[in-house]
């Protein structure tokens, strides 16, 4: 197995997991898990490792350029299963190898594996090693993504290492943004952050302004899963900025599930009415019988970058429809309202008796951060001519809000 280089004495020494397709609710192509080797004249420094399972292709990768025996230093940025698996034996295979890692992740590793006899050392923000030629500097970055996070820079080749900030979930040949296409890169980096990075955003926009402000060059950043940034840096940090602060498109994401298709008549009627007035819409079932349906985590892909979200459910006794249950409790999660740019909202949905959905979708609307426009529209059973007609205006209202904000 190969290793790929980034720059003279630097090498990525990952995994790809071509088969995973569910990972922390989130559907996904495969991911990596990127380990880094960076080779000076006196130290060998391993940058984070792999989940567990994975070892194999990383030490093999090692080999590829030295002996995994060589390395003198591990760093962890981070302690999540997935960039640590192979902490426990490589503790074995470098007994006393010193781990370089914040305070709080030595408490996560404690609380992980049996870490007697490793040798850990804290280190704190613009703490640095050298390893002759290549100096290494820490910057705690505190729940990007759990509270032991950090941030690696490697000052002679400007490369910042930041776990998963910037990371895409994709399994691919492709090693560099440039390889896989910008746009491709962008898209998959817009959909870890959408699921992942949302609920983190204001502490994103933070460390980035207060990497900004240290003045360090960087040429290339290395995340921990999917390809590395060399040619689409700047266009990474512009895209990160925007969705930190929420910036969204003239557009309104619809969800919804329906039972006897009354639902989604309404749903496909409010779309016509948000096109009428020349705004987008993106329309997405959560289940069809016939097609695949949209995954929870590409509708909040599609969530990220849409100033109004539209939630449809028929009443199922008493309660919203399953799938749509499944999706507000992600959506809670996610709770796109932290972003500092308002999104509006609206439920919807038919019923056989009492009615009741859109109450607990418009809830669903507040709990997310989301602003409700009204308290829902429900109609019995199936929509008349009239009632679409209400659902066609609906859609009108809703594009207007968006247009004015
Ligand atoms: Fe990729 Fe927080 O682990």
């Amino acid at each position: 197995m190969k290793a790929t280089k980034l720059a003279q004495g630097v090498y990525w020494v990952g995994a790809i997991d071509w088969n995973l397709r569910d990972y922390h609710g989130y559907t996904l192509p495969g991911t990596t898990y990127n380990a880094y080797l960076v080779v000076g004249k006196t130290h060998t420094a391993l940058i984070d490792n792999t989940y567990p399972g994975h070892e194999y292709q990383m030490m093999e990768r090692i080999r590829d350029i030295i002996d995994p025996k060589k390395i003198d230093i591990i760093v962890m940025n981070h302690v999540e299963k997935d960039h640590s698996g192979a902490l426990p034996g490589l503790a074995k295979l470098l007994p006393g190898v010193p781990i370089y890692c914040t305070e709080a992740a030595v408490h996560g590793f404690r609380k992980h594996y049996d870490t007697e006899g490793w040798n850990f050392q804290t280190v704190k923000s613009l703490d640095k090693i050298d390893l002759g030629g290549k100096t290494l500097v820490f910057v705690e970055a505190p729940l990007l993504h759990w509270p032991d996070s950090m941030f690696t820079y490697l000052a002679e080749d400007q490369i910042l290492f930041p776990n998963d900030a910037f990371g895409q979930h994709i399994a691919s040949c492709e090693r560099f943004d440039d390889e896989l296409g910008k746009e491709a890169s962008l898209a998959h980096a817009q959909k870890f952050f959408a699921n992942l990075i949302v609920p983190l955003a204001p502490k994103v926009l933070k460390k980035l302004d207060e990497v900004t402000k240290l003045g360090i060059p960087i040429s290339m950043i290395a995340p921990s899963h999917g390809v590395i940034w060399r040619s689409y840096v700047s266009d990474l940090i512009g895209a990160y900025v925007n969705w930190c602060k929420g910036v969204s498109k003239d557009k309104v994401t619809i969800v919804y599930d329906t039972m006897h298709h009354s639902t989604d008549l309404m749903a496909q009627t409010l779309a016509e009415g948000i096109m009428a007035e020349g705004v987008a819409v993106k329309v997405c079932i959560l289940r069809d019988g016939k097609f695949e349906g949209n995954h929870r985590s590409n509708v909040v892909t599609e969530i990220l970058d849409s100033k109004a979200v539209l939630i449809g459910s028929p009443t199922l006794q008493d309660e919203v429809y399953p799938t749509v249950a499944d999706f507000l409790s992600y959506f809670h999660g996610v709770r796109p309202g932290r972003l500092a740019a308002k999104k509006i909202g609206c439920a919807f949905g038919s019923h056989g008796g009492q009615g009741g959905a859109i109450r607990i979708i418009t809830d669903g609307l507040k709990k997310a951060g989301i602003e409700p426009v009204n308290d829902g529209y429900e109609l019995l059973y199936k929509p008349d001519s009239d009632e679409l007609k209400k659902c066609y205006a609906l859609g009108q209202d809703i594009a207007r809000r968006v247009k004015a904000m």
